[in-house]
């Protein structure tokens, strides 16, 4: 199908504005089906679809995996995780319908019989439940597993749909361990499908408040004219976890919090504060204005004094005592891996210039919350705030979540006969103001990618820009001489001391949460 025309069938951003594309009837292949991310999220995501109407009746599931199992098994396992983690209670009747939608295929994922055998399954789906050749697969597996999956799809002929119909991939992260991994990956990935039928996940990006940036920054006539240098002092992007490791140390002594979250997540979200309005709402003029962010962040040339580095040593989450990084299972006890990072950057462009972006990620923090804070120069020293009085910021937050919501703090003059001025707060809660729940990120990003709308998923140089900005922080911290240090913190802390120590420098400090 043509691009633009997929594309430009749904846009969420434009809900409201016109109406959105309905998903169409699909196969969804979830390669990795009996994986931690099928049980939690994808299963659960679909349900929910299904719960609410979203989902045309003809979407099958098909789950590929190596165990041997049969359709029944799996559907028992499916709705076992989905009682356990659907952001709804699962209703019998639903589950019963949505159950016969699920099927279950055995294979090794380098066994190119296995794909044959599921073109087969797929045909006789298309015929049986009205899917009309639709394709969507999931790559819910580890980053080497792409390789033989994206060949075997290929010799079996499924990376191309018949005439009217089409055939999309769904690439889980990481996508890549640095800009060599990313590109190689973009390589393996387009010898078999090409970019516009590659939709890559940021699940960020499938968040209600994420999408709601956008909204808030070009749907309002107040925000954009003082969305500058001249009126912003600095921004702060947080994301803290209480959370640990979780038992997923294979992965994590690979990666650390600078490329599990500020590579993709944190990054995906500075794009959205600080690109310029996109001439309209494809797709590919919303990601060619963010990837312009991320192309302009100035280069890390002192990691040492710009970049703070941290791991969790023992402490205690809610009076509950937590091991250290090093004590968890299957981590190195030497291992330096980043559990915390806390960075300075510059957007070099004309917006942004001279506006330092303070973000930070952590894991055993005291508080598990995600926002973007923008803080707006101090009004001038003159009336209220001159003589030995100096009045707050005025600070615009955005409440990624949880508590979903944006405030806007500003000075109010105390009831009273004497002039006493204090900080005040505009609070807009989601969950009250519009009454009803959030879908989950997943949620979101399955439907567009049913409805063929790419705008809220990662384009390939969006990918390799992020990378090309992370590596020099990554071999700074590698370097056989004069890497910078590693700063150990209680779990339960708000990371190590040099990162307050950073803000300080600048005469500022990090937002309470
Ligand atoms: C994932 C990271 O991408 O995002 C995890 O791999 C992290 O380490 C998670 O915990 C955070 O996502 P959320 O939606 O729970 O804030």
């Amino acid at each position: 199908m043509n691009r633009d025309v997929e594309q430009s069938q749904a846009n969420p951003l434009r809900e409201g504005l016109a109406s959105r594309a309905v998903p169409q009837p699909c196969s969804v292949v979830i390669f990795g089906a009996t994986g931690d991310l099928t049980h939690r999220k994808l299963i659960p995501a679909l349900y929910n679809l299904a719960a609410d109407g979203e989902l045309p009746p003809a979407v099958t599931v098909i789950g590929f995996a190596r165990r041997q199992k049969s359709d029944d098994d799996f559907r028992r396992e499916m709705e076992e995780s989905t009682r356990k983690f659907s952001r709804q209670p699962v209703r019998d009747e639903i589950w019963k319908t949505f159950a016969q939608s699920i099927f279950y295929h055995q294979s090794d994922f380098a066994d190119e019989n296995g794909f044959k055998t599921l073109a087969d399954r797929l045909a006789r789906v298309d015929k049986e439940r009205g899917t009309r050749g639709n394709r969507l697969f999931y790559f819910a597996v580890a980053p080497d597993q792409f390789e033989p999956i994206l060949e075997n799809l290929k010799t079996a002929g499924l990376n191309q749909a018949a005439e009217g119909s089409w055939a999309r991939v769904i690439v889980e992260k990481p996508f890549g361990t640095d800009l060599a991994s990313a590109r190689e990956l973009n390589r393996v990935v387009h010898n078999s499908f090409a970019e516009n039928q590659t939709y890559r996940i940021d699940h960020f990006l499938g968040k209600e408040t994420a999408q709601n940036i956008l909204v808030l920054r070009f749907a309002n006539a107040i925000f954009e004219p003082l969305w500058n240098t001249r009126y912003i002092d600095h921004v702060q992007i947080t994301a803290a976890e209480t959370l640990g490791v979780e038992g997923r140390a294979g992965y994590y002594e690979t990666a650390g919090a600078l490329r599990d979250m500020v590579q993709n997540h944190l990054l995906q979200l500075l794009c959205l504060v600080g690109m310029e309005p996109p001439t309209d709402l494809d797709a590919d003029s919303i990601r060619d204005e963010k990837v312009k962010v991320v192309r302009s962040l100035r280069r890390m040339s002192d990691v040492e004094t710009t970049v703070v580095r941290g791991q969790y040593a023992t402490g205690a989450i809610n009076g509950k005592p937590v091991p250290a990084y090093r004590e968890e299972e299957n981590v190195d006890p030497k291992s330096t891996i980043d559990t915390f990072v806390a960075l300075r950057l510059q957007i070099d462009n004309w917006r942004w210039a001279d506006v330092p972006i303070y973000m930070r990620v952590g894991k055993r923090l005291p508080k598990s919350g995600t926002e973007i804070s923008v803080h707006f120069k101090k009004a001038p020293a003159v009336l209220f705030n001159k003589e030995n009085v100096t009045l707050d910021q005025n600070v615009l937050v955005i409440r990624i979540q949880p508590d979903e919501g944006i405030s806007l703090r500003m000075q109010a003059k105390v009831p009273g006969t004497s002039l006493r001025i204090e900080p005040v707060k505009m609070d807009f809660h989601y969950g009250t103001s519009f009454g009803k729940a959030s879908p989950e990120a997943y949620e979101r990003l399955l439907l567009d990618a049913m409805s063929g709308d790419a705008t809220l998923f990662a384009r390939r140089d969006e990918v390799e820009e992020a990378w090309a900005f992370i590596d020099p922080i990554e071999e700074a911290w590698h370097a056989k001489v004069g890497a910078p240090g590693l700063y150990f913190y209680p779990a339960g802390s708000w990371g190590p001391n040099e990162a307050d120590e950073l803000l300080a420098r600048d005469g500022r400090a990090w937002r309470r949460l």
